[in-house]
């Protein structure tokens, strides 16, 4: 099996308050602003310095380069700030070697609260779900991990109709046995249950 890919790199996708696109420059300062942010990072085994934020940034734009869906960068129409990243992204299973679409979500604090990750990843799901000719990925499935723990996390799954098999639960290889954060919940989607309006 190999891993699902762009065929080229896709145009950002706007909604109503948002844009999704690539990383830029400018974006670096806000970035790594909430990655060192405790509170944003409470699921992690650690905030962020300013290098390891680069870093990231940059495996996500090489990911993209290589035509692999990468979280994309969110910017705020309002006020063109980059609020963080929400959307999907070419992953592994946990624990295995198999390829799968995610969508995951990591927002500044002062933008939570407002609907901004569920907006950003309804949409991009839209397009994971799209057929090829339409400029989606003609997905059959997309998949959503966190720490079992992070009610905030599973609770945008569960608003974007995602749903979550106990028997897919997994151990985040991230934290050491024992440690509350160890314990971890899988959620899926099909292409068939997607409401875009929901
Ligand atoms: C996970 C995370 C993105 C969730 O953020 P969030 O703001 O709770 O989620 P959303 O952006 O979908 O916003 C939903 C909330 O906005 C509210 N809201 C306010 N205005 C809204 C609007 N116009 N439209 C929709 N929802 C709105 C909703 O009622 C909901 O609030 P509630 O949780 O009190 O019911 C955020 O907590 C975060 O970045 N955490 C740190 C990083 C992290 O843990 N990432 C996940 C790793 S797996």
């Amino acid at each position: 099996m190999t891993a699902p890919v762009n065929p080229t790199m896709p145009p950002p996708l706007e909604t109503a308050r948002l844009i999704l696109r690539p990383f830029e420059d400018r974006d670096r300062d806000a970035f790594a602003a909430l990655v060192a942010d405790p509170e944003v990072m409470r699921f992690f085994p650690a905030p962020l310095d300013r290098a390891r934020s680069d870093a990231l940034i940059d495996r996500l734009e090489a990911h993209r380069a290589a035509a692999l869906a990468a979280f994309p960068a969110l910017e705020l129409k309002a006020t063109g700030e980059c609020i963080g990243f929400a959307g999907l992204h070419a992953s592994v299973m946990p624990g295995t070697d198999a390829p799968c679409v995610e969508v995951g979500w990591r927002l500044a604090r002062p933008a939570w609260g407002q609907g901004y990750a569920t907006e950003a990843a309804r949409a991009d799901i839209a397009r994971g779900f799209a057929p090829r000719a339409e400029g989606g990925l003609d997905l059959a499935e997309i998949v959503a991990f966190a720490v079992a723990a992070n009610a905030p996390s599973l609770a945008v799954m569960e608003r974007l109709g995602m749903t979550r098999d106990p028997a897919d639960d997994f151990a985040l290889p991230d934290f050491p046995p024992g440690h509350p954060h160890r314990a971890g919940a899988l959620y899926r989607l099909r292409a068939c249950d997607f409401a875009p309006d929901r």
